[in-house]
């Protein structure tokens, strides 16, 4: 039976992805280095530390602990500046239909997102009312593709991970989602979200009726 959702945060409620990747590109404009929206795909879902740790290996470079998280920062001050723009329009469409037809049916909800900004970006869209449980950057040390930060939700919740649906729009997020045993959605194209159980191209078409057609034995 399903009893519970997980939503991850950055691509899936909002469309935080592109400030990341405004962030890391301006980042890396500053620092002669080569980023594009390919490689900005491989950054959804993994944690800022590992991001760098992506972009500095896509353009031959290795640095020292310290230096890279001095950089990381630098890219966080961006990213934190950006969201001060993030109003309560800012949800990506559908999304804020789905939350409120999930409370309306009485599912426990929970967040399950890498970014350690997670409820700065929710206070923005005015959107905690929407969660039961916040799981984010700073409830767990393992990042996706590890199934740690959804464990944590479903644990919360109090629910089994197979009572529970993950939406995800990343590929580790998907992969972190099979590996703790949910069931999963995944939002965006087939390449990088193909391997969920359901896919939708965007937030609007994952209606709660379609989700229910498609998991209809285990609603
Ligand atoms: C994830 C994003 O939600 O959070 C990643 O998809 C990001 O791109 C990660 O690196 C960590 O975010 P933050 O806000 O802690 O730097
Ligand atoms: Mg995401």
């Amino acid at each position: 039976m399903i009893k519970g959702f997980i939503f991850d945060l950055d691509g899936v409620i909002t469309d935080t992805a592109e400030q990341h990747y405004v962030a890391w590109k301006r980042l890396s404009d500053e620092n002669g280095w080569e980023f594009d929206r390919e490689v900005n795909d491989k950054l959804r879902g993994i944690s800022r530390l590992d991001s760098i740790k992506v972009i500095l290996d896509h353009n031959g470079l290795t640095m020292d602990e310290e230096t890279m998280a001095n950089l990381a920062a630098k890219k966080n001050e961006k990213y934190v500046e950006s969201l001060d723009d993030i109003t309560p329009d800012d949800f990506l469409p559908g999304t804020k239909e789905l939350l409120t037809h999930l409370r309306t049916e009485g599912f426990h909800v929970a967040l399950g997102s890498a970014s350690k900004n997670a409820s700065k970006v929710l206070q923005q869209l005015n959107a905690l009312g929407y969660f039961d449980i916040i799981g984010d950057g700073n409830s767990v040390t393992e990042s996706k593709p590890d199934p740690a930060i959804f464990l944590y939700g479903a644990e919360k919740l109090g629910l089994q991970p197979e009572e529970c649906i993950v939406f995800e729009d990343a590929e580790s997020g998907v992969d972190a989602a099979k590996a703790g045993g949910f069931h999963s959605v995944g939002i965006g194209p087939k390449e990088r979200v193909g391997h969920a159980d359901l896919r939708f191209d965007t937030m609007e078409d994952a209606t709660l009726f379609e989700i229910k057609s498609y998991f209809k034995d285990l609603f």
